[in-house]
């Protein structure tokens, strides 16, 4: 059985007083003894369907009658223009229907059923999310997940960046030892890993441009809005390139990511709710840049308590991006707030020369990234200086002991960069099974 033909086109008006046959699930069913209006939902919209008894016939009417929410149908019939709903509807002539669904087991997410959860909504929906993946909320957000990825792809290989995979099972942290998840490996301990980024550099020598789009794991214990446990995280590194090299490619990349959605994905952002001119901003501005320190100062400034050294935390980031109408970056964080692999400044050492990009709209980080410790002597030092055990980054000093080369790259939070496109108030909302402490399943 192939499918030939789209709600999506037929909306268009591409099949206009033409037969056509379509397949999909019932999104919505009312009608009398004699006339029937279906709407029949697919994965590019939803459309009217009008089954008359006289002209389907008794077995079909009753058939299709009887068809209950989600189950899935097939119609044959005429496109109609219409001053109705969608413009168009469809003047069905017969029909099937393929998938059931038992009377005594309806489709379980419906109003009602959602105000009476026990849990509330949010987590009734959560237990349901197999099923409320089919919903129109959660379509969008699948449709402009897949377009941030292939944003990614593009701008990586339209700039002769190679694609590399890392292993997932790692010996030790990228990003510190708080939130590594351990896992038994026949007898020994292994890691999930955090980042790809340690066997990217690896490869840098070899590679010299590389990228990946793939899963990083982290143990993170509190629950927010910005936490998965298991997140998606695109991670570029070149050679020959320091941390100015690296955020120019992490601005182009969010604003390319930016520009793309607006030509893909236009209607989707809209009926999401989203204001398309903030996206069109995001699409052209610049993103200024600003130190550590500064930032240190404003915060300060606006009564805010914090600290110089401390990394900054949500709190402090949300604050900081109410200044800011475009993302911007902050630089140079204190050495004692960033792991080993940071390459201090040569022109002043009590700094890395490193970047997060904040997300304005109150969104903050969705890349860090910046310049790498390069030389073996430094690694050292720094690895030392960390308290870090030197045995599980041999291969990772090996790289600086055979022709270091400066090099850096940075790591991107799709899942977060998704939700403050589209608009989410939750990076659950734009990942289709979201992980969190809580939650493995469904
Ligand atoms: O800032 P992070 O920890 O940097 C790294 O992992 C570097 N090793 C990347 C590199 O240089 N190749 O993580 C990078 C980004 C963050 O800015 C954030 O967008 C995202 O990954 N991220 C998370 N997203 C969702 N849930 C989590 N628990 C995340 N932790 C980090
Ligand atoms: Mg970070």
């Amino acid at each position: 059985m192939t499918k030939e033909f789209w709600i999506g086109d037929v909306l268009s008006g591409k099949y206009d007083s033409s037969e056509v046959e379509l397949c999909g699930w019932v999104h919505r069913t009312r009608g009398s003894k004699k006339i029937r209006f279906l709407v029949l939902r697919d994965s590019t919209g939803t459309l009217q369907c009008v089954i008359k008894r006289e002209i389907v016939g008794d077995e079909c009417f009753e058939s299709l009658s009887n068809a209950l929410i989600e189950s899935s149908i097939r119609v044959k019939g005429i496109v109609k223009n219409t001053d109705r709903e969608h413009g168009h509807e469809l003047v069905v002539e017969s029909g099937i229907v393929i998938g059931h669904v038992n009377p005594e087991n309806p489709f379980p997410i419906t109003e009602s059923a959602m105000s009476e959860a026990d849990g509330g909504e949010t987590e009734f929906l959560l237990d349901n999310r197999h099923l409320y993946l089919r919903t129109g909320r959660m379509t969008k957000m699948l449709k402009i997940r897949s377009t941030v990825f292939g944003a990614v792809h593009s701008y990586f290989r339209d700039r002769e960046f190679i694609e590399y995979q890392a292993p997932n099972f790692v010996a030790g942290a990228v990003e510190g030892g708080s939130t590594l998840f351990e896992v038994p490996y026949f007898g020994k301990k292994a890691y999930l890993t955090q980042s790809w980024q340690l066997y990217a550099e690896a490869a840098m020598p070899a590679l010299e441009r590389l990228y990946t789009i793939a899963p990083s794991f982290r143990a993170e214990k509190s629950r927010t809005r910005r936490h998965l446990t298991e997140f998606w995280h695109a991670e570029m590194e070149i050679a020959w390139g320091g941390n100015v090299e690296v955020m120019n490619h992490g601005e182009a990349l969010v604003r390319s990511i930016a520009g793309t959605l607006l030509e893909e994905r236009e209607g989707e952002l809209i009926e999401l709710g989203r204001d398309i001119g903030l996206i069109q901003n995001y699409a052209d501005s610049k993103y200024p840049r600003m130190r550590y320190d500064e930032a240190i100062e404003a915060l300060q400034q606006k009564g805010v308590s914090v600290e110089w050294g401390q990394d900054l935390d949500y709190s402090k980031e949300k604050v900081l991006t109410q200044d800011f109408d475009v993302p911007h970056f902050l630089t140079h964080y204190p050495r004692i707030a960033k792991p080993f692999y940071h390459r201090p400044d040569p022109d002043d050492p009590k700094y890395v020369l490193c970047h997060d990009l904040l997300a304005p709209e109150g969104y903050g980080e969705i890349i860090g990234g910046g310049e790498r410790t390069w030389s073996e002597s430094e690694i050292l030092e720094r690895i030392d200086e960390e308290g870090t055990p030197r045995e599980p980054y041999e291969f990772y000093i090996d790289v600086r002991r055979y022709g270091g080369v400066p090099h850096g790259g940075f790591g991107m939070g799709i899942d977060r960069v998704c939700a403050w496109l589209s608009g989410a108030d939750h990076i659950r909302e734009t990942i289709p099974f979201p992980r969190d402490s809580r939650r493995v399943t469904p």
